[in-house]
């Protein structure tokens, strides 16, 4: 019998691919760019699995354009709005994620951009790299104290929880919002408030919800006013939770203090967006699960998902459990 065909759109890490070319017969895209669109449409035809990332777009068309065979789909990611799940569900194909292997390194970004950002670290580092540095300075780079400050935590998924138990090592009073009460939020002495009082109240605002209708733009200019002009805002969930127009009017004028970014939107950011005109910002590559470990670990799981949906298994992580019902 013939192995059933397999496309990964983007090298992954050794860890997956081995698992998948033991029982598949594997294609993957050797680009560092995503597929184009018009390739993608092409290469996935005939596949019985897909394994994407979060930069391709898993729609009706790409559903329609792999043909009737399609049995899964595998998304290396945790997030997994770049899949159209209804159009997945109406074929009744599950869709994997990879959650809970990359819950600490998330975490350990947020808070590593936490930091960076109360300390100025990165433009204290351009500062002496430009040498601009001369001497101590007595009021040079002041900047904000982590330890003991409010921090609030919009989402208090397995994440947003994580970076709880980082900042509850740093005696922060912790806010968070989400839909439900955390069951283990007592334990950190964390508080359950409004979206509202969390903004008003909190010295760090920190992002990690998923990116759903409701939370598209979550914090535009209403949200950012509502902070302290002291606040830092911290994102390492999806870019489009937050408004960068009305961000970077708000870290020009000075409506807040700073703003440290994994994930923005556009993503990339093109090289001459205004908020990389400003100082008070830090931006990184959407790397929050870029750890060796990591990244190993979520290969693996994308490939436990693939190869169970190949065999007609329920996936150890699926996302749509739903087409299982039918
Ligand atoms: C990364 O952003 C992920 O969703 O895994």
């Amino acid at each position: 019998m013939s192995k059933p065909h397999v496309v990964v759109m983007r090298r992954i890490p050794e860890a997956g691919l081995s698992l998948l070319r033991a029982a598949a017969d594997v294609r993957v895209w050797p680009e560092e760019m995503p597929m184009p669109r018009a390739t993608a449409l092409s290469w996935v035809a005939g596949a019985d699995g897909l394994l994407t990332l979060l930069t391709d777009r898993v729609d009706g068309a790409l559903l329609e354009a792999a043909g009737p065979q399609l049995k899964v789909v595998s998304n290396f990611a945790v997030g997994y709005d770049n899949v159209d799940i209804a159009a997945c569900n109406r074929r009744s194909i599950p869709v994997g994620n990879t959650p809970g292997v990359l819950t600490e390194a998330t975490a350990d970004l947020a808070f590593a951009l936490l930091m960076a950002a109360a300390r100025r670290l990165l433009e204290a580092d351009r500062f002496v790299r430009t040498a601009q540095w001369h001497t101590w300075m007595p009021l040079g780079f002041l900047g904000a104290a982590v330890h003991g400050s409010s921090i609030g935590i919009i989402g208090m998924g397995r994440i947003g929880y994580a970076l709880a138990r980082r900042c509850a090592g740093f005696d922060c009073r912790i806010l968070y919002h989400n839909r439900h009460p955390h069951p283990q939020a007592d334990r950190l002495g964390a508080e359950l408030v409004s979206l509202d009082t969390l903004l008003a109240q909190s010295d760090f605002v920190s992002v990690h919800t998923p990116l759903v209708a409701e939370t598209e733009r979550l914090i535009d200019d209403t949200a950012l006013h509502k902070m302290k002009r002291t606040a830092i805002l911290v994102n390492t969930a999806r870019g489009k939770i937050v408004d960068s127009m009305a961000l970077y009017r708000a870290l020009r004028d000075s409506v807040i203090a700073y703003a440290a970014l994994d994930v923005t939107n556009p993503e990339p950011l093109p090289a001459d967006h205004p908020l990389l005109t400003l100082d008070n910002i830090i931006v990184t590559p959407h790397i929050g699960s870029a750890t060796v470990a990591t990244r190993d670990q979520m290969a693996r799981l994308a490939a436990e998902n693939l190869l169970a949906g190949l065999c007609g298994e329920r996936l150890p992580f699926c996302v749509n459990p739903e087409v299982y019902d039918v």
